[in-house]
């Protein structure tokens, strides 16, 4: 907690400009009360190919700050697409380096499935199993599907909706409450 906030770190699995996933990430972040301070995770892009044999006390640099980014953390918030039936595989890249590390451990974590039509069901199925190998605190109530289409959308990429606004502050004050 830093200054009586609770920090939440939220990790968006997709990288692709206008993400409906980073879309509802933004907005979650958008509507946190004065006592959350959430903090979008930026360097998914840049971290290198998960490799056992540089899983040690000095990691690559972009695998270090990652580490350091959650260690900070009371709660980590998660929003993800699904590819081919399962995880991206930059984000199930960036969810084995925090294993070694124990990044996760006990760490209150939850999740918004904004994938429309009952879409992405075997991404967070893969997704739960990670966290419970990883040991991770999974929310039940912080963990939602609000499905998302992507005329919901405005022309600057952000969420108006107030019902889709409500379910997402919904999961944040969940997962803070979690954390304190
Ligand atoms: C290569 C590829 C594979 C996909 N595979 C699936 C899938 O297996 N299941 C699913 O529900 N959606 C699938 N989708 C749809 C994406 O999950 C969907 O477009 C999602 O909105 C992307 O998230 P984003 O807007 O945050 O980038 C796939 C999309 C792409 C580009």
């Amino acid at each position: 907690m830093t200054q009586g906030r609770t920090r939440i770190v939220s990790i968006c699995g997709s990288l692709r400009a206008g993400s409906v996933n980073a879309a509802v990430l933004a907005a979650a972040a958008r509507l946190a009360g004065p006592d959350v301070e959430m903090s979008p995770y930026c360097g998914l892009d840049a971290l290198p190919h998960f490799n056992p044999d540089r899983d040690h006390d000095a990691p690559p640099p972009g695998v270090r700050d990652l580490r350091e980014d959650l260690a900070r953390a009371d709660a980590i918030l998660f929003s993800t697409p699904e590819y081919a039936g399962s995880l991206p595989g930059s984000f199930k890249n960036l969810l084995d380096w925090t294993i070694g590390a124990s990044s996760l451990y006990r760490r209150p974590v939850g999740w918004i499935n904004p994938s429309a039509h009952g879409g992405a069901r075997d991404a967070f199925h893969a997704l739960r199993l990670v966290l419970d190998k990883a040991g991770a605190n999974v929310v039940e109530a912080a963990c939602a599907d609000v499905p998302v289409g992507r005329d919901a959308l405005d022309a600057d990429g952000e969420i108006r909706n107030e019902a889709l606004l409500r379910k997402i502050s919904a999961v944040t004050s969940a997962l803070a409450r979690a954390a304190t």
